[in-house]
């Protein structure tokens, strides 16, 4: 009979030879499995007498605790080779050179919009907001538009179904013009018991909506307001500020602007103003940059200010436009394309 040494050497030499798990198994089935050698060993002890039986048993335990030692034994090993394998399989190669972390940067048109703020709140002015669905009497009727005016057409506004709180239409707001009437109402609210009304002045740049869509026309685009009411605020006021925003914005005084008469229904009297640069590729070219005017009297009745009183100015422009002509873009959809060979040409 084979001896368990022998039994043992054996053991170790199969488990080493093993390639891989599977065939260790097997090889451990040869000995310790329900026939193995072993097994059939301590099956054996049960056909001894009690003496045999127990100096055999501690014998045969002892040559089992050594197979089962080398069987875990050649278990890790094998393990770890597996894992060996994956690593260098999987190995990262830390000396290639990094990508680079790539930032982001302001849009354009958000460029100017905070720009646009730092400059007008440089001279004085607060800067508010308002939502962007509005009713129709923010958007038209406390802006004196009438029933009829056009800009009320279906072709010209978004209608949002249902209606708010007080029974009027919803809309896409199609300038930031209510804005004027949401802030100064406030304002005559808070200092309502003061014996003077300290001066409105403000900005409201955001976003508006109108059905229009071309080269020069997006259904969604960008609009700052501006409004500036006091006990003497005139036109002077409005084309000096107005001229100082230009020449920051565009960094030269080697501008010219001009106010040409034009009709809105908010303002009387109403302007277009335009400009022209002395240089560059746009020189001496008037370009029309915003729709301006002295606060219509009725629209200050809206407000709760008394224009017997309080006189003032009130701007809006596109800040579409003057990104266009302080970056010389030539096509307004670029803007909304979402090209990155576009938009980082802007870098923060
Ligand atoms: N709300 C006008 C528009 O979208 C722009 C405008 C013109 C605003 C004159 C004003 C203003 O405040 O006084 O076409």
């Amino acid at each position: 009979m084979v001896s368990l040494d022998q039994i043992v050497e054996d053991a170790k030499r199969d488990f080493s030879s093993a390639v891989d798990a599977a065939a260790l198994e097997d090889a451990k089935a040869r000995y310790l499995g329900k026939s193995g050698l072993l097994t059939e060993r301590l099956k054996a002890l049960g056909g001894m007498s009690v003496d045999e039986r127990k100096s055999a048993g501690a014998q045969i335990n002892q040559a089992k605790s050594a197979v089962e030692q080398a069987l875990l034994e050649r278990r890790q090993s094998l393990s770890n080779a597996v894992m060996l394998e994956r690593l260098s399989a999987e190995a990262i190669d830390v000396s290639l050179p990094g990508r680079g972390q790539s930032s982001g940067s302001l849009h354009p048109v958000m460029r100017t919009w905070e720009r646009v703020e730092a400059i007008f709140h440089s001279i004085g002015f607060d800067v508010a907001d308002g939502p962007e669905i509005e009713n129709d009497w923010f958007n038209f009727t406390a802006l004196n538009s009438p029933e009829n005016h056009p800009a009320r057409s279906m072709q010209d506004t978004f209608y949002v179904d249902g209606k708010d709180s007080t029974g009027k239409p919803l809309l896409l707001r199609t300038h930031t013009s209510p804005i004027q009437v949401r802030y100064a109402s406030e304002h005559v609210q808070r200092f309502a018991a003061q014996a003077v009304m300290p001066p409105i002045q403000v900005i409201a740049p955001g976003r508006t909506y109108r059905v229009d869509s071309d080269a020069t026309h997006s259904p969604m685009f960008h609009q700052v307001e501006g409004l500036w009411i006091g006990e003497d605020v005139s036109f002077a006021d409005l084309k000096g500020v107005y001229t100082h925003f230009l020449r920051t914005f565009f960094e030269t005084d080697q501008l010219q602007v001009r106010f040409r008469p034009s009709y809105f229904p908010f303002t009387e009297p109403s302007a277009e103003i335009d400009m022209a640069f002395s240089s560059g590729r746009l020189a001496g070219r008037w370009l029309e940059i915003s729709g301006a005017g002295q606060v219509h009297p009725n629209v200050l009745k809206n407000m709760g200010i008394d224009p017997e009183r309080y006189m003032g100015f009130a701007f809006g422009s596109g800040l579409e436009r003057l990104t266009m002509l302080r970056y010389g873009i030539e096509d307004l959809r670029l803007f909304f394309e979402n090209d990155l060979r576009f938009l980082a040409q802007f870098p923060a």
